[in-house]
């Protein structure tokens, strides 16, 4: 990864550029029925919600938020279309086990889509359930566990 990426917390100015990276991403890797949930989740301004930068311009944002004794839930990532496959997600993945393991986690969960499952198995994520159509029509969810 050649490319500067710059790391920065989310703010409530940011929600439409966030909606933005979802509607490009819909309905390829997300059901259209995900957006509300989306919206909602940014409304509530989560401290722990990422940006990250390229080129000045907004690339990506993720999350990783407590989940009880020792565990985090890697929320919302994604990347604009023209900026996956480049090695973003794979700088994402490696600040999000060092936070966690700074903080003393020992595994990461993640509700991942049979889209994006072969991703996370990349970097050692084991699928512990599926739900077929869980995230929307065609959209089927996979719960994974990253242990750090
Ligand atoms: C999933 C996502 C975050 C991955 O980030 P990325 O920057 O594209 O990933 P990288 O370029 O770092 O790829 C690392 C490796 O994973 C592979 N990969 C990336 N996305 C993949 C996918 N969806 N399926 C299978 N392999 C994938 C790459 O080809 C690369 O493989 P290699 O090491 O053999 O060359 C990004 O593609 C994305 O935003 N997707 C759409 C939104 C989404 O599905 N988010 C997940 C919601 S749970």
């Amino acid at each position: 990864m050649e490319t500067n990426i710059i790391f920065r917390p989310y703010s409530s100015t940011d929600k439409s550029v966030c909606l933005g990276l979802f509607d490009a991403n819909c309905p390829e890797f997300f059901a259209p029925n995900e957006r509300v949930g989306y919206a909602e989740f940014l409304d509530a301004n989560p401290f722990d919600y990422e940006l990250c930068l390229t080129e000045d311009k907004v690339a990506g944002a993720f999350g990783l938020s407590e989940h009880g004794l020792q565990q985090k839930s890697l929320n919302w990532i994604l990347l604009n279309p023209r900026s996956q496959r480049l090695g973003i997600g794979s700088v994402i993945m490696s600040r999000i086990s060092a936070v966690a393991l700074d903080s003393g986690a020992s595994l990461i969960n993640i509700a991942a889509s049979h889209k994006s499952s072969p991703f996370f198995a990349k970097f050692g994520a084991i699928e512990i359930a599926t739900i077929d159509n869980g995230w929307g029509s065609g959209m089927h969810r996979v719960d994974m566990e990253l242990r750090l």
